[in-house]
């Protein structure tokens, strides 16, 4: 097997070393490149650069393949749960029973929020978009807590993730709450942690709140589904933004703000807007053939996939969910019809087959968050709630390796060489 590759340039042939990961391609180290050539490669939205190393997820997007430390997303959706997925992300191994149950209770102890930090809300209008909220508000947490600030020291940036994943339910109920006029509750330690978000979002002070355990497991799951997807997007950005050594807190702040857009998060919102505009199946085929049609920007929102090209398996777990959701609270929702037919339209359609366009996690989401009550502007909230776990631990993994840099990458530069000013009168 090759353990290098040769490169030819006007200087001359360089031979460059090739790495193996576990599983997936082999990566050619370009770090000596530009000092032997003077030259960078070019490669805008990173399709052919591996940014970083990484023991956290891997995916193989032909195969439909997701592991968490070599685990199945399946086999995790269907066994485990939240909490339990976010410590095999943070440390690594699935934990002991003992294990298990101290960070749970560690976890607990971190719910509540600073009492300051609920005036943040008043500042913002009643109308802002909850995903708005959560920058300001999560970036505010950068305000407080200094005692978990010092990213160098392990134990501080223990105490910060714990802060963190504890915080960001309580943080997201308040949005919503917020939003609707409601008052804040604070958190029931003595509920799981999806319970605890669920009773946080949907309770009222004035009446006792019962979780229903089959939304809160459909709930757990969809956390699981969305609680790392190594470099997407907003982990990339909570990298770069970390990478200059970076409050922890503003690092994830950033990572919402990444995360909000249509083309990442934002998108399981468009998927449940499209759907509801579709709103029957006969007008499916006009959306598929705007899909199609090079001169309409329109795309099928929660299909086609960067690094997937072929079935996204979260999306399997999610229909399947969405089945389950539906029936429990009895929820007829036409639109789940118009989603499963467009699905089968577009899977056998050329255009799609072709371009390897397949459902994403984002198509069936809608659907479930809709049919438990949350509002469309929620969505994107849930994904950052659970993808605070991945990014926190992609942050950590990148403090504590040793070939970590300031993230800068160079660039293509195609503007004016240098040239003289010209005063206004000349010009
Ligand atoms: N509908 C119609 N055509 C599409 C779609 C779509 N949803 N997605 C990609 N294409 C076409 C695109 O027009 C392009 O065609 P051509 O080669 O003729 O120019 C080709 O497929 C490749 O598209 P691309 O935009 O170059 O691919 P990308 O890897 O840069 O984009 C994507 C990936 C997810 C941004 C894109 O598929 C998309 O916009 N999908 C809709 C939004 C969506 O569902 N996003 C959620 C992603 S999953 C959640 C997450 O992990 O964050």
């Amino acid at each position: 097997m090759s353990t290098s590759a040769t490169i030819t340039t006007s200087k001359g042939n360089l031979e460059l070393p090739v790495h193996s990961g576990t599983v997936g391609p082999d990566v050619i180290d370009i770090r000596k490149l530009y000092g032997a050539t003077d030259m960078f490669t070019y490669d805008p939205g990173f399709t052919s650069t591996a940014s970083c190393e990484s023991k956290i997820t891997y995916i193989d997007g032909d195969q439909g393949v997701l592991l968490h430390r070599g685990y199945p997303i399946e086999q995790l959706a269907e066994h485990s749960n939240f909490m339990e997925v976010a410590y095999l992300l943070l440390r690594g191994e699935l934990p002991s029973k003992d294990e298990y149950e101290k960070f749970v209770h560690t976890i607990s102890r971190h719910t509540m929020v600073h009492e300051q930090l609920a005036m943040f809300y008043r500042g913002f209008r009643r109308d802002a978009h909850p995903m708005a909220i959560m920058c300001g508000v999560v970036g505010a947490l950068s305000a407080f807590y200094h005692d978990s600030t010092d990213i160098n020291d392990p134990y501080q940036r223990m105490v910060a993730s714990h802060r963190m994943i504890a915080k960001i339910p309580t943080i997201a109920a308040m949005a919503y709450k917020y939003s609707v006029g409601q008052p804040f509750l604070y958190p029931d330690n003595s509920l799981s942690y999806t319970g605890n978000f669920m009773r946080m979002t949907f309770g009222v002070p004035a009446e006792p709140y019962v979780v229903d355990p089959i939304v809160e497991k459909a709930m757990d799951r969809i956390f699981i589904l969305h609680a790392d997807h190594e470099q997407n997007a907003s982990t990339s950005t909570v990298r770069l933004a970390g990478s200059s050594g970076a409050n922890p807190f503003a690092c994830i702040a950033a990572g919402i703000a990444c995360l909000w857009g249509p083309a990442h998060g934002g998108a399981n919102e468009a998927a449940l807007n499209m759907l509801r505009e579709i709103g029957r199946p006969e007008r499916i085929k006009e959306y598929v053939a705007k899909a199609k049609d090079k001169n309409d920007p329109f795309r099928l929102m929660g299909f086609g996939h960067r690094v997937y090209k072929n079935y996204d398996p979260r999306a399997k777990v999610m229909q399947k969910t969405a089945a389950e959701v539906l029936e429990r609270l009895n929820v007829k929702d036409p639109i789940f019809d118009v989603a499963r037919e467009l699905e089968q339209i577009a899977l056998s359609d050329d255009y799609f087959v072709e371009k390897k366009l397949y459902p994403n996690v984002d198509f069936y989401s809608g659907i479930i968050l809709s049919a438990i009550g949350f509002p469309t502007t929620m969505f994107t909230v849930l994904f950052a709630l659970a993808l605070t776990v991945g990014w926190i631990a992609q942050r950590n993994e990148m403090i504590e390796d040793p070939n970590q840099k300031i993230g800068r990458p160079p660039h293509h530069y195609t503007g004016a060489a240098q040239r003289d000013y010209v005063p206004v009168e000349k010009r």
